[in-house]
């Protein structure tokens, strides 16, 4: 299987378009120091040719001309076989709209986050005036094997489990798998990949799950608790929105260390996280640690 990450910013991409922290303004005056990435996205793709994404961000548009395929016949082919959603987040869902001239597209998602989508957000509503959306509504815990969009199989599943966290501002209701961790195996290798960029929080189970994964892709929003607060943007705290912070002595940093996968990568990084800058201490504690920081464009083979 092959894992590409499209986008390793959260929400706003980084530099964000109305930010001057300073790890806005390196990334500005120095890009060489803190390199700019486009919002949270990976594709992955069993033969290397036909992609699926894990989550359609607003930059959707830059990031699907950036994968391989096969040669194309006539005048149109649609780079996407379908797309995997871990919530409900506009930084997560937007570049569904922006698909609309598939004309067909595959959405799979939990229920809560079909309901959410469909509701409120009214993203799929808006894209199913342009394309059909056939729905995978994936319910918690059961392996559900991936199609691509002719009906053949793709020999890759998908398996989710909720994580804590909030469900979108925007979100009326507060139901169960309104974030995900999305597991994906490709059944000729018993190879996974897990994917989860927003986590509220590791408890012993999630964490015995995640160490079955050859690749894992996680939350790296925030470096502290207090990271928007002290800088002045919010009062929330990291945990409160939902992203557990890489540092401190119940951070992912510290726990996910101690993880047996063979590769693990930090994306959804905010534009205020210190360790985007390249030779910061931060970004020195994530490597001794055996974490990458995620950048966009790196490729992964499993
Ligand atoms: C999040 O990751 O918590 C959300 O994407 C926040 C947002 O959309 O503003
Ligand atoms: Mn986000
Ligand atoms: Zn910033």
């Amino acid at each position: 299987m092959h894992v590409f990450l499209l986008g390793t910013a959260a929400g706003g991409g980084f530099p964000q378009w109305n930010c001057w922290c300073p790890t806005c303004r390196v990334a500005r005056e120095d890009p060489s120091r803190a390199h700019p990435r486009s919002q949270s996205s990976i594709a992955f793709s069993a033969d290397g040719v036909r992609w699926f994404l894990g989550n359609a961000s607003p930059d959707v548009r830059e990031q699907v001309a950036t994968l391989p395929h096969a040669a194309v016949e006539g005048v149109r082919h649609v780079p996407v076989e379908g797309i995997v959603l871990t919530d409900a987040e506009l930084d997560h869902t937007l570049g569904i709209t922006l698909l609309r001239e598939g004309r067909l597209l595959q959405v799979i998602a939990t229920p809560a986050v079909v309901h959410t989508i469909s509701d409120d957000s009214r993203v799929l509503a808006v894209t199913q005036a342009f394309a059909t959306v056939q729905i995978l509504e994936v319910d918690l815990g059961d392996p559900v094997p991936l199609d691509y969009r002719d009906g053949s199989s793709s020999g890759l599943t998908i398996e989710m489990k909720a994580v804590r966290g909030d469900p979108p501002r925007f979100a009326r209701r507060d139901e169960v798998g309104h974030t995900v961790a999305a597991f994906i195996r490709d059944t000729s290798t018993g190879k996974e990949c897990a994917f989860v960029p927003g986590c509220g929080g590791l408890g012993p189970k999630l964490l015995a799950r995640l160490d079955q994964a050859e690749l894992l892709l996680f939350d790296g929003t925030f470096w502290t608790d207090d990271e928007l607060a002290r800088l002045d943007i919010s009062d929330r705290p990291a945990l409160s929105m939902g992203h557990v912070p890489v540092s401190g002595v119940e951070g992912s940093l510290a726990v996910l260390s101690q993880l047996s996968c063979r590769l693990k990568v930090y994306t959804h990084i905010n534009n205020t996280n210190p360790m985007l800058v390249e030779g910061s201490s931060e970004r020195a504690a994530v490597e001794a640690s055996g974490l990458i920081v995620g950048m966009d464009g790196m490729r992964f083979e499993i």
